[in-house]
């Protein structure tokens, strides 16, 4: 097979990896330059039509979406139009993520357990919204864009001042279009699950749950983030278990009635509270950098697993694993998730083979050799096994550039 990889974060970095160690594999081209890709095989292009037109003479067979802008943006369906296989959602389906109350509507129809919420679309229905939340949700609510604000758009609002001015704030366009409708929700307490299915079309094929570590700082302290760490895989008791059992067969019933007509990834945002499993988000992507745990222990042959899902034949499909955990560790930089700084080079990144440690990169630019921090997040390093969390934690104290930050608190969730 010969495939395309969108994307040049950590994530894609992880699953350029996996992708390489595919029997299936021919050739593996990137559609970004992320620091970690072989420069000779990026493919340049100006739109997405571009890019399928160049893929096609390059005679590539797959094309794999690691981000969800461009799946937002109709990438797979413009690939369609070229007759090329697509891990991805269309534009359609990419509202899961795209539209959150795009997602409600949806969970509604198909009675799938969700915070409720109110959409609020003009600054003059936030006060009566609030003072109505409070009542109706015995709380202050969550606030979300109702678009992709770059995993930025949600916020959980301390007093009603904040609140109001946050949702002020939002509606004015603090994320362009994106907050041009937003949506008070229900806050809910509990404990959080990332779970990725895979979808052919027909069958719904889910991953064990995941832990993302949210927040910047240990103790699950400070701003939300794209997630600062993670581990694989969690452990549930058995009502837990059974609910995510129901929920995750509520969710292919309700893909198959809305003949949901798309071949890739839903990522379940789960909140586990009372032993009932609740829908945050969804997102139609991997999540970063849980998938990096995953693929770790993951011992299918990718491609394979791709391969069937593009023929309609995930049923056939049994996701195996090592049966032991694993972690990813965040490498940020200071001022992230806000205003980070970079520029600064990376030194003593070989550690990780005295640790054994899988280093992917996300925010780092190459330069004759050298590597350096280009981004909010900078490293995931990811390892499995019981003592994985100690050669981690080393490798996190010896990689050396000015304004490393990370969390010192990952473990098994
Ligand atoms: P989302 O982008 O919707 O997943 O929100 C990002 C994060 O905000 C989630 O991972 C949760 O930590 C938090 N969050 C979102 N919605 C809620 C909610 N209804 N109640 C409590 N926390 C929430
Ligand atoms: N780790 C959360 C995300 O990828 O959105």
């Amino acid at each position: 097979m010969r495939v395309l990889l969108f994307g040049s974060g950590a994530r894609e970095a992880a699953l350029a990896k996996k992708i390489k160690e595919s029997k299936l594999l021919d050739e593996l081209y990137y559609a970004q330059t992320g620091a970690f890709c072989d420069e000779d095989k990026v493919i340049e292009f100006c739109d997405f039509y571009n890019l399928a037109e160049n893929a096609k003479k390059l005679g590539i067979d797959l094309l794999v979406v690691g981000p969800e802008l461009p799946l937002a943006q109709g990438i797979c369906d413009i690939f369609k139009e070229f007759k090329i296989n697509t891990i991805g959602a269309n534009k359609y389906w990419a509202q899961l993520e795209s539209s959150k109350s795009f997602a409600k509507e949806f969970m509604e129809k198909f009675n799938i357990k969700t915070a409720p919420y109110k959409l609020i679309e003009y600054p003059g229905q936030i006060n009566d919204s609030l003072s109505e939340a409070l009542l109706k949700f015995e709380n202050l609510p969550v606030i979300k864009a109702d678009g992709l604000a770059m995993g930025k758009g949600v916020f959980l609002p301390s007093n009603i001042d904040e609140a109001r001015l946050y949702a002020l704030e939002a509606l004015g366009g603090k994320f362009g279009s994106a907050s041009k409708k937003i949506l008070f929700e229900k806050r809910l307490f509990g404990r959080e699950l990332s779970v990725f299915s895979l979808w052919d079309g027909k069958t719904l094929v889910s991953f064990d749950p995941a832990g993302d570590f949210k927040k910047l700082k240990d103790n699950d302290k400070g701003e939300n983030t794209g997630g600062m760490g993670a581990c694989f895989p969690c452990v549930l008791n058995a009502a837990e278990k059974k609910s995510l059992d129901d929920y995750l067969k509520k969710l292919e019933n309700a893909l198959l009635n809305s003949k949901a007509d798309f071949c890739g990834v839903i990522y379940s945002g789960l909140m586990l509270a009372d032993d009932e499993v609740y829908v945050l988000e969804y997102n139609m992507r991997f999540g970063d950098p849980e998938i990096q745990c995953i693929l770790e222990v993951f011992e299918n042959d990718i491609l394979d697993v791709f391969e069937k899902m593009t023929q309609g034949r995930l049923r056939d499909v049994k996701l195996r694993f090592k049966n032991e955990p694993s972690f990813c560790v965040v490498l940020a930089s200071q001022g992230y998730p806000s205003k980070y700084e970079c520029g600064h080079e990376i030194l003593n990144l070989d550690c990780v083979k005295k640790y054994g440690v899988n280093v992917f990169f996300a925010g780092v630019r190459a330069e004759k050799g050298k590597y350096y921090s280009a981004g909010g997040r900078v490293l995931s390093l990811v390892k499995s096994g019981d003592s994985a969390l100690i050669s981690i934690y080393f490798a996190a104290r010896d990689i050396k550039y000015k304004g490393k930050i990370y969390r010192h608190d990952i473990n098994l969730r």
